[in-house]
C-alpha cells in the first residue's frame, strides 16, 4: 500500500503568509479544547492507547479483506514501539487507523481516554491535529512552500498568528538541524533534510504521539541512522512514537516491538 497523505496536505498549499486575521485560538492557548479537558478528566492512570476487538474490513467488489482482524492491545504514555510484519500483514492499516485517518470498520479505540468513535469528521481532524504527529516514507512536503511554511502548517490550521507562528517553526527547524536552511524548498535539499522538516511538521503542536510509517524507507544507511537518532532523542524527550519498519536495525532503535500477521498481532516483545 502506498502512504496516505496526512489532511494536513490534502488542502494542497494554502496561502500561509497572510494569516494576520482572527486565529483560531489565542496565543498561549493552543491546547485548551473541550475534547482535551474530557480526555485528561477520563484519562487519569489509563493506558495512552486502549484498542479493544479493533477491525478494519475493505471490501474489493464481492471480497471482503481482514486488514485487521481483531486487535487488543495498550500502549503507554512514552513508549517507543516498532510494528513490524510481512507485506500485506496490516501495519499502514494499523498506523492510519492509529493515526485517525481511517475509522475502524468495529471495535473501539481510545487516544488519551477520548474513544474517537464519538468524534464526527470535524472533531476528529481537530483531534488528530492537536494529539497526532505524521512522518512518512515519502516524507509528504509541499514543493511550493518552503521549509518553515511546510513546518508550520499544522500551526495554520490551527490559526495561529503568523509571526508567532514563523518564530515556533523557526525554532523547530533549528531543534532538528535545519536551522540555516529554512528558506529553501525541499527540492533544494537531500533526503535526511526532507524528512528532517517533515518530522519538524510533526513536532509543530507538539503532540505527545507521532506516527511513523517506513521513515528511513527512502534514506541511505547513514542517513537513517540520523533520523533513528533524533526519533530516539525526541522518544527520550517525552514523545510516543509508533513506526512501522521492514529493518531490523531500525527496529533495533525501538524499545518495544510488535510483530503483525494477517490483520492480528502475533507477538510482542517488550524491551526487545
Ligand atoms: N484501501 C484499501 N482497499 C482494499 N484493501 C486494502 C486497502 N488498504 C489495504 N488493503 C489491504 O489490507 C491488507 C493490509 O494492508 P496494509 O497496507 O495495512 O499492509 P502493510 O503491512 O502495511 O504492507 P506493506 O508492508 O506492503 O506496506 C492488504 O491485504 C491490503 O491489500
Ligand atoms: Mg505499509
Amino acid at each position: 500500500m502506498t502512504d496516505r497523505v496526512p489532511p494536513t496536505t490534502e488542502a494542497g498549499a494554502p496561502d500561509l503568509p497572510d494569516t494576520h486575521g482572527t486565529p483560531a485560538a489565542p496565543p498561549g492557548q493552543g491546547h485548551a479544547t473541550g475534547a482535551d479537558s474530557t480526555a485528561a478528566e477520563t484519562d487519569r492512570g489509563g493506558a495512552l492507547i486502549e484498542l479493544t476487538d479493533l477491525r478494519k474490513i475493505y471490501q474489493m467488489g464481492d471480497q471482503q479483506v481482514h486488514a485487521l482482524a481483531g486487535v487488543n492491545l495498550e500502549l503507554g504514555r512514552g513508549e517507543f514501539w516498532a510494528i513490524m510484519g510481512a507485506s500485506g500483514s496490516g501495519k499502514s492499516t494499523m498506523l492510519n487507523v492509529l493515526g485517525c485517518l481511517d475509522r475502524p470498520t468495529s471495535g473501539r479505540y481510545r487516544l488519551e481516554g477520548q474513544d474517537v468513535a464519538e468524534l464526527d469528521d470535524d472533531a476528529l481532524s481537530e483531534f488528530r491535529l492537536r494529539h497526532l504527529g505524521f512522518i512518512f516514507q515519502s516524507f509528504n512536503l509541499i514543493p511550493q512552500l518552503t521549509v518553515r511554511e511546510n513546518i508550520e502548517l499544522p500551526l495554520f490550521y490551527l490559526g495561529w498568528e503568523a509571526d508567532r507562528s514563523a518564530a515556533h517553526a523557526a525554532k523547530i527547524a533549528e531543534r532538528v538541524g535545519l536551522g540555516d536552511r529554512i528558506e529553501h524548498r525541499p527540492n533544494e535539499l537531500s533526503g535526511g533534510q526532507q524528512q528532517r522538516v517533515a518530522v519538524a511538521r510533526s513536532l509543530a503542536n507538539d503532540p505527545p504521539v507521532l506516527l511513523a510509517d517506513e521513515p528511513t524507507g527512502n534514506l541511505d544507511t547513514a542517513t537513517s541512522g540520523q533520523i533513528m537518532a533524533l526519533l530516539k532523542e525526541l522518544n527520550q524527550q517525552g514523545k510516543t512514537i509508533i513506526m512501522v519498519t521492514h529493518e531490523r536495525d531500525i527496529a533495533a532503535h525501538a524499545q518495544h516491538h510488535m510483530h503483525m500477521r494477517d490483520g492480528i498481532v502475533d507477538r510482542i516483545v517488550r524491551d526487545a
